[in-house]
């Protein structure tokens, strides 16, 4: 029951806050189960240990990656909105995590914020195809930047905009799928560095 009542919260949160920022969170309901599990196995994290994850919401993605994650690994949230920053604030407790603000588009400080040099895996959930023309590149340099050499980027995304900025950088996508049973279905990619 605690647990429903947490998800209806969550979803209301989330419903709200795409209204007043259609561009910046895209779609109506917090990603599913099925697609949060299923991006979070299909980035390999039992091996990595410096992860980020950019635009987590209300921090479903972020739950089913610290799932994932092994003990001593660190995860960095970057979230723009402050609202769903203070939801995951009061719901997630985790050593490992380490929420920032700073926008996805300041990634080269964002790490070195953090002591790290690279970074093991890049996970995306922001929407590229309705953010402004020369941020989503801009985005996409700093995740090329900062990842280390075989390194995997990852990202759920509702339209295929995003293969356009990340092929001329990494080249053509090691993995695709679509999951269907997410509302709406929802495209999972990766890159890998070379
Ligand atoms: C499509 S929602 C994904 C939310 C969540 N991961 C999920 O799957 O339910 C996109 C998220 O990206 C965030 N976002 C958009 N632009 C951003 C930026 N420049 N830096 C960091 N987060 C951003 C939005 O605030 C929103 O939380």
């Amino acid at each position: 029951m605690k647990r429903i009542k947490g998800s209806i919260k969550e979803g209301a949160v989330f419903l709200k806050n795409a209204m007043a920022n259609p561009k910046e969170v895209a779609y109506v309901f917090p990603s599913s189960p099925w697609l949060v599990n299923k991006v979070a196995k299909v980035a390999k994290l039992d091996k990595a240990k410096r992860i980020i994850e950019l635009g987590p919401g209300t921090g479903g993605t972020t739950r089913a990656i610290l799932k994932q994650m092994s003990p001593d690994a660190a995860l960095v949230s970057v979230e723009i909105n402050a609202k769903f920053i203070e939801h995951m604030n009061k719901t997630i407790d985790d050593k490992r995590l380490t929420i920032s603000d700073k926008g996805a588009q300041n990634l080269p400080e964002i790490i070195t914020d953090q002591g790290w040099e690279d970074v093991d895996v890049i996970i995306s959930g922001i929407p590229f195809s309705t953010l402004p023309k020369g941020l989503d590149l801009a985005i996409m340099d700093g995740i090329h930047e900062t990842l280390k050499p075989e390194g995997m980027f990852l990202a759920y995304q509702l339209r295929d905009h995003v293969s356009k900025l990340a092929e001329p950088l990494f080249g053509p996508y090691t993995f695709k799928m679509v999951e269907y049973k997410n509302l709406p279905p929802m495209r999972i990619y990766t890159w890998e560095k070379k």
